[in-house]
């Protein structure tokens, strides 16, 4: 069913390999339970043999498979036929250089760049992985879908699953959801259940209803969602000339990002079509860094696919003993139980990567900081700036090196933290609204 057997699915464990076709839906290797990943079979793939072959395609944006930000790079994830492919005008987002934010964490001039992910039609970069995993949803006849989110990935669901006329269940953990989002998918129209629970307990029931009722799962453990969200890196690389930055730096929740650029960098050079992968740094907040903890401490690696799975084991155990629910104020990434950890360490192999921690007082300053200079975003895609400031600090990431931050969320996603940050708490960046009479004069004075 894969367009022209042009794309299998396999299993990243090393020990099984199993494959599987393209035209069924799993989320998990049915052999041995480890992750999926979409693999292609190039030489029966015409791949332009420069990446900037690809720019051509905007000249003939009147075909929207060419407007879209992911299917314009159909080449590099082509699994299925255009027939099937959905598409909302994903991915026309903005690498922004921006000198001011590059003084606040102390590079040259000319050196940062944000990747602006909030420019999706539902404000987040999850849409880049739903215009590709609907597309595999629609290809394989699902009628049902379902997915369990800290918020983004419940918009985009919601989004798509109109579009397409699939029915949509979203799974969120009550109270843990910022209101943008929660608005959303509401108004969307899915069918929105609040699990008393956090997002780990959402994911884990959502697993189990959608093998229950055949329900597509839309959560990265899908391997087609990930192929759909490397062509951020494509659009990185576009917005520097066809060229690579140094050095990558993306928030780290359930590690679906983090996996698809490993995987999208690995290909690209595989392919010839680019000299060097970039480096990558992944940014989790305090309250939710097992990733951070089982790399930098535990030393977990990648190992040639042979991960340390006593590790793990061990680490989730704990958790479990300590009832431990993670807590920040960037709820997009508070998850303890990241489900694509393994693809995640693989990432971290292929790009020399780095994994930091910052406090939710150095995101919500970090934030204010994108917002004042920027074009603004979530809590969650602060974590970039804020650890990038730990990075420049320690000397990891040189001053004159090229960085590009991936904002993943809109401003509007979260208001109640920003107005909160500005009003209520007073934060080392605020700009409180200032109270005034209805009197001109009064008014004038108060303006500076
Ligand atoms: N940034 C934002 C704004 C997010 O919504 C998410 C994840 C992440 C970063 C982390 O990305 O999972 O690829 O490491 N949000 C998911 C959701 C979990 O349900 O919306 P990741």
């Amino acid at each position: 069913m894969s367009a022209n057997n042009t794309a299998f699915q396999k299993c990243i464990n090393p020990d099984c390999g199993a494959e599987f076709d393209c035209g069924q839906a799993l989320f998990k290797c049915p052999t041995c339970g480890e992750l999926l990943d979409a693999r292609y079979n190039w030489d029966k793939i015409e791949v332009p043999d420069k990446l900037n072959n690809f720019a051509k395609r905007w000249a003939k944006r009147s075909n929207p498979l060419n407007f879209s930000g992911v299917w314009r790079f159909r080449q590099l994830l082509n699994f299925c036929d255009d027939k099937y492919k959905v598409t909302i005008g994903e991915g026309q987002t903005i690498l922004q250089q921006n000198d001011a934010v590059a003084e606040y964490v102390d590079m040259w001039k000319g050196h940062l760049y944000l990747q602006y992910e909030g420019l999706n039609p539902s404000g987040s970069f999850k849409d880049n992985g739903m215009s590709a995993a609907f597309s595999h949803a629609k290809m394989v006849g699902a009628t049902s879908s379902a997915c369990a989110s800290t918020g983004n990935t419940s918009a985009s669901v919601a989004l798509y699953a109109h579009t397409c006329g699939l029915k949509a269940t979203v799974f969120i953990g009550s109270g843990r959801i910022a209101f943008g989002k929660l608005s959303q998918g509401i108004d969307y129209g899915a069918q929105t259940i609040q699990i008393r629970g956090d997002f780990d307990d959402c994911m884990r029931q959502v697993q189990d209803v959608c093998t229950k009722l055949g329900l597509y799962l839309l959560n990265s453990l899908n391997p087609f969602r990930l192929e759909g969200q490397k062509t951020i890196m494509y659009r990185i690389i576009e917005g520097l000339g066809w060229d690579v930055p140094d050095w990558i730096i993306v928030p780290g929740g359930n590690l679906g990002n983090s996996s698809a650029f490993g995987k999208a960098f690995y290909e690209l050079k595989q392919l010839g079509l680019i000299e060097r992968i970039p480096r990558m740094a992944i940014i989790n907040a305090t309250g939710a860094d097992t990733l951070t903890d089982l790399v930098n401490n535990k030393k977990l690696t990648w190992n040639n696919g042979k991960v340390n799975q006593e590790i793990i084991d061990n680490y989730y155990n704990d958790l479990t003993a300590r009832n431990f629910s993670p807590h920040t104020c960037a709820s997009a990434i508070e998850i303890s139980r990241p489900v694509n950890l393994k693809k995640c360490l693989r990432a971290i192999d292929i790009c020399n990567g780095v994994v930091r921690a910052v406090t939710d007082e150095e995101i919500l300053d970090a934030k204010a900081i994108i917002g004042r200079h920027g074009l603004g975003c979530e809590p969650a895609s602060a974590a970039t700036i804020a650890g990038l400031k730990h990075l420049r600090a320690e000397g990891v990431i040189e001053a004159d090196a090229r960085v590009a931050c991936v904002l993943t969320g809109h401003p509007l996603k979260d208001p109640n933290v920003t107005v909160n940050y500005h009003k209520e708490k007073q934060g080392k960046f605020s700009n409180p609204p200032v109270e005034a009479p209805n009197d001109i004069d009064e008014i004038i004075k108060l303006i500076k």
